[in-house]
């Protein structure tokens, strides 16, 4: 299973990476219009920051240019995969591009039919839309699901990257269908980390521990500190022949 950020906020994906559950980035025009830089520069600084693939999507409408883009994004940096609408221009510049080697696949996917008709293109993946298709009254995760059991019928190897993905409800869902790769917003990307039982689970074992300080304290340090905190020596026992050596052993 792998897991993008679909982002190109570089302290969210170095943050992401720290954690060691980020497989990739995935990007929209939508995204790379959020951010200072050309498109070119958005890709490529993302792909410095990154040890997976970073998606890029062409933003031209007819074969001649998506086909231009495609090879173009190609050369930007090592790990680009391409991301090419679900139009029949979309479909032509798959066949081509793939035929020359680049990674590219098929996104905006709103069925069933547009998936096997990219993967039958040998897609590198295809990305349903699962929160969009939840809107437009069909259950996305239902969609993507399909998507999976029709490829693994027929045999192909595209992967189905779930996008537009809107809540960890979703994505449990996703996750429990054993869906290939999700691709998620930073907000519900966090989403996952937290949970209200954790933060209670955890300030009840602070406070069963108390004050008790370093778990990695030796005897005599707890000893020491102990003293420190109620001003008696641990072995004043001692002076009337009552405590031991450690003068607690007893
Ligand atoms: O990558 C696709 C995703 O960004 C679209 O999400 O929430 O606009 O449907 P959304």
């Amino acid at each position: 299973m792998r897991l993008y950020a679909d982002t190109a906020d570089h302290e969210l994906i170095r943050e992401y990476t720290r954690y060691g559950v980020l497989d990739g980035v995935t990007t929209n025009p939508s995204i790379v219009a959020a951010t200072d830089g050309t498109y070119r520069e958005t890709i490529t600084s993302i792909a410095e920051l990154i040890d997976g693939p970073v998606f890029a999507q062409v933003l031209a409408e007819d074969a001649a240019g998506m086909i231009e883009q495609a090879r173009a994004y190609d050369e930007w940096a090592e790990d680009v995969i391409v991301k090419l609408p679900a139009t029949r221009a979309g479909y032509e510049t798959l066949d081509r591009v793939r035929t020359e080697g680049i990674r590219a696949g098929i996104t905006v996917v709103f069925s069933l039919s547009q998936a096997v008709l990219a993967a039958k293109n040998d897609a590198t993946f295809v990305a349903p839309y699962v929160a969009r298709l939840t809107d437009a009254g069909e259950d996305g995760v239902d969609v993507a699901a399909a998507i999976g059991e029709a490829f693994d019928a027929y045999g192909y190897d595209t992967e189905v990257l779930a996008a537009s993905v809107r809540n960890e409800f979703q994505v449990r869902r996703l996750y429990r269908a054993g869906i290939d790769a999700i691709t998620l917003a930073p907000a519900v990307f966090e989403a996952q980390f937290d949970h209200r039982g954790t933060e209670e689970g955890l300030a009840g074992f602070r406070e069963a521990w108390g004050e008790r300080g370093d778990p990695l304290a030796t005897r005599a340090e707890t000893e020491v500190e102990s003293e420190a905190e109620t001003g008696t020596e641990v072995n004043a026992g001692a002076e009337t022949g009552t405590g031991t050596e450690a003068g607690i052993r007893e």
